[in-house]
């Protein structure tokens, strides 16, 4: 069954792409090799067929989906724009891209679709309130933060809410112009699965970290810019009180997510559309990645420094229960020992 990673060179990609071969699966990728994720050619992987080009040029779709069975798209603009000049880039790649990748799978005949999707297209992660009841607060105030007031409060009673744990069932409530675009794509991919029969499933990953993750890149994941402070000698600066909760999930289990996935969709009726939450099942602080990675490289502790970014979300944390249950996957490198070997990895490539 052959394979077709895009995005293949990248951080998530490469991984999967490593995998897959080490499964015995025949690959081939597509990847643009974008100058400010690239600064030079990933070296290659033996067995794996490279095509260098653009998702969003159609007479290269046609070429690189020959023989193709399962699509993993993972090619994107990834991470929170700088500001507004990033939207129409985030648009032409993330949603274009897409949109040409499914017409020519339409073309092609191929009949499932992995895609790469995210935690944002939540926003806000799930509260409940002293009722017990299932809250989603609107957007933090810029007063609130400027106070210092980072928890979300109930909108009704304005009582501090008790974060949870966001089920793929939950409101989507993308809160900036990246969100949106993978909420795009997963509307895209599933237009495409009923039009024409296919199967897709929308990974959403929470946070991978990871060796191979980009740094010195504003774009680059909070764990990136943290490691590449303290490799600098420099303290790790967390916003807010450091308290932010996520899911830090390792890239080889995000990986084998996606291999669970195309076998998933193998055995699917035609028409499926599925979401599952990627992460790890471990709640933790951004402060306590920052102190967990300044600890293994023996460098300064954090600085907690009370700045926020408004549109930035509080807590967001996943139940992974679906994944678990239908495809048979769930993480299996802890954060611990996930952190410490990303502490000391010396590949993680510079932008
Ligand atoms: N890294 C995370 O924490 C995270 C979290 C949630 C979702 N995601 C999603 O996972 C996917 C992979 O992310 P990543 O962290 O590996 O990013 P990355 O930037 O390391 O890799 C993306 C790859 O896509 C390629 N690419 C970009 N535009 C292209 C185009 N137009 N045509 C062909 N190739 C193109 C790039 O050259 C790069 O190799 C993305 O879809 C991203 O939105 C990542």
């Amino acid at each position: 069954m052959m394979l077709l990673v895009t995005g293949g060179a990248g951080f998530i990609g490469h991984e999967i792409v490593r995998l897959a071969v080490a499964e015995g699966r025949p690959v081939r990728v597509l990847d643009a090799l974008r100058p400010d994720v690239h600064r030079a050619p990933p070296q290659p992987i033996p067995g794996v067929e490279f095509v260098r080009g653009d998702i969003r040029d159609p007479a290269t779709l046609d070429l690189v989906l020959g023989g193709v069975d399962v699509v993993c798209h993972q090619a994107a603009k990834v991470g929170l724009g700088v500001d507004l000049a990033d939207a129409p880039d985030y648009v032409s790649t993330n949603v274009l891209g897409t949109a040409e990748l499914v017409a020519a799978m339409g073309r092609s005949g191929c009949g499932s679709l992995v895609l790469a999707s995210s935690m944002v297209v939540y926003g806000e992660g799930a509260y409940r309130d002293a009722q017990g009841r299932r809250r989603r607060p609107a957007p933090r105030t810029a007063d609130d933060l400027e106070a210092g007031r980072f928890e979300p409060r109930d909108p009704e009673s304005g009582a501090q809410l008790e974060p949870a744990l966001i089920d793929e069932d939950d409101r989507l409530d993308p809160r900036n112009g990246y969100a949106l675009t993978k909420l795009a794509q997963e509307h895209l991919g599933a237009e495409w699965a009923r039009s024409t029969g296919g199967a897709v499933a929308m990974l959403r990953y929470h946070n991978v970290y990871g060796v191979g993750m980009p740094r010195d890149t504003p774009y680059a994941g909070v764990a990136a810019i943290f490691r590449s402070s303290i490799a600098r000698g420099q303290a790790p600066r967390v916003f807010e009180d450091g308290g932010q909760r996520r899911d830090f999930v390792h890239v080889h289990d995000v990986a084998r997510a996606n291999l669970a996935a195309i076998d998933w969709l193998g055995a699917r009726a035609p028409s499926t559309v599925r979401a599952f939450n990627v992460g790890s099942g471990t709640v933790t602080t951004v402060g306590e990645v920052a102190a967990g990675l300044a600890r293994a490289m023996h460098g300064p502790p954090p600085q907690v420094t009370g700045e926020y970014r408004l549109g930035d979300v509080r807590h967001i944390t996943a139940s992974s229960a679906r994944a678990r249950e239908e495809l048979g996957w769930s993480a299996a490198i802890d954060l611990e020992s996930g952190l410490r070997e990303f502490a000391g990895a010396s590949t993680d490539r510079v932008v």
